[in-house]
């Protein structure tokens, strides 16, 4: 009930359906007006996702958090055209997606390199898979590297870098092919905690330098916090819209903004939902 009562207070519908239907002809940004996520299966229909309406957009660093099973990942598809949706339409820059598109680069929680490629390779997977210009892309997969603080690591193989170093490879990877967007579905799960802020600080600056659209999925509500323009908390299965917090916190923001009143205020805040729910991931 507690949950119920703070989503009364925080969640304005109208306010979203507004910022969508303001936005027609706006070409930018990432669109979903009613989409939503029924699966069929042998044993019958999951609802997965309840339409869902909102904007992200241009340039933003949008972060979504959620319990367990609650569409979190399947969201992710639906934006990335890995999936369609059981209704509505997901726009992204103003076309609608009905199939993996090249604007997007996605971050999976685990690094997903492939173990025969070395460091340098893995980078170029997707130029390769897209048979783009190989010459053409070599610098900018090495800057990238040297970017994420992997420069000299180019020759090396998956099983000689740590954890951390391989999901800054596996960014490194999305990036790679300068796509506007980035998905990231739990890309730091795995990591140990001190890896994991390096890792935030990191991605923030990323996102800071090369002005990319951000949609980051995370179980940890203070590293949503950190990282977001603005944090959308979903409900449980099937996964709604319980509340789109903005995050008044300056930047450029470094690890003691996590000392800030305003900080741990609107982590308690979005901590609140989830008392009466079932646990996060
Ligand atoms: N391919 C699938 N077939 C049937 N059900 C699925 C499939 N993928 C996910 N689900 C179900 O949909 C719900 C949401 O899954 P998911 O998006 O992975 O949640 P999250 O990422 O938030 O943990 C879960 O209950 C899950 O069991
Ligand atoms: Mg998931």
């Amino acid at each position: 009930m507690k949950a119920a009562s703070i989503v009364s207070e925080t969640v304005q519908p109208a306010a979203h359906l507004r910022l969508v239907s303001d936005r027609a002809g706006d070409t930018s940004g990432i669109t979903l007006s009613g989409v939503s996520k029924t699966y069929r299966t042998r044993d019958g229909d999951v609802p997965s996702l309840r339409p869902l309406d909102f904007h992200i957009d241009d340039g933003e660093f949008f972060v979504v958090v959620g319990p367990s099973g609650c569409g979190k990942s399947t969201l992710l598809k639906l934006i990335s055209g890995l999936l369609p949706p059981t209704s509505g339409e997901v726009l992204v820059e103003g076309e609608k997606v009905t199939a993996p598109h090249g604007n997007v680069g996605i971050v999976f929680q685990n690094a997903l390199l492939l173990p025969w490629r070395n460091v340098l390779g893995n980078v170029m997977l997707p130029i390769d898979m897209k048979r783009l210009p190989r010459q053409q892309y070599l610098d900018r997969a090495r800057s990238l590297l040297n970017l994420v603080g992997l420069e000299g690591f180019e020759k090396k193989l998956p099983w000689q870098l740590s954890g951390g170093m391989q999901q800054r490879a596996s960014i490194c990877r999305a990036l790679v092919h300068d796509p506007r967007i980035m998905l990231m579905d739990e890309p730091f799960g795995a990591l140990d905690a001190l890896t994991r802020e390096r890792m935030n600080v990191e991605l923030m600056r990323i996102q800071r330098e090369t002005r990319k659209t951000v949609l980051l999925i995370t179980h940890s509500i203070p590293e949503a916090v950190f990282l977001a323009d603005r944090v959308l908390v979903m409900t449980e299965r099937p996964g709604a819209i319980a509340a789109i917090y903005d995050v008044p916190l300056p930047r450029p923001r470094s690890l003691d903004v996590m000392a800030d009143p305003a900080f741990t205020e609107l982590v308690q805040r979005i901590r609140k939902h989830f008392f009466s729910q079932g646990s996060l991931d």
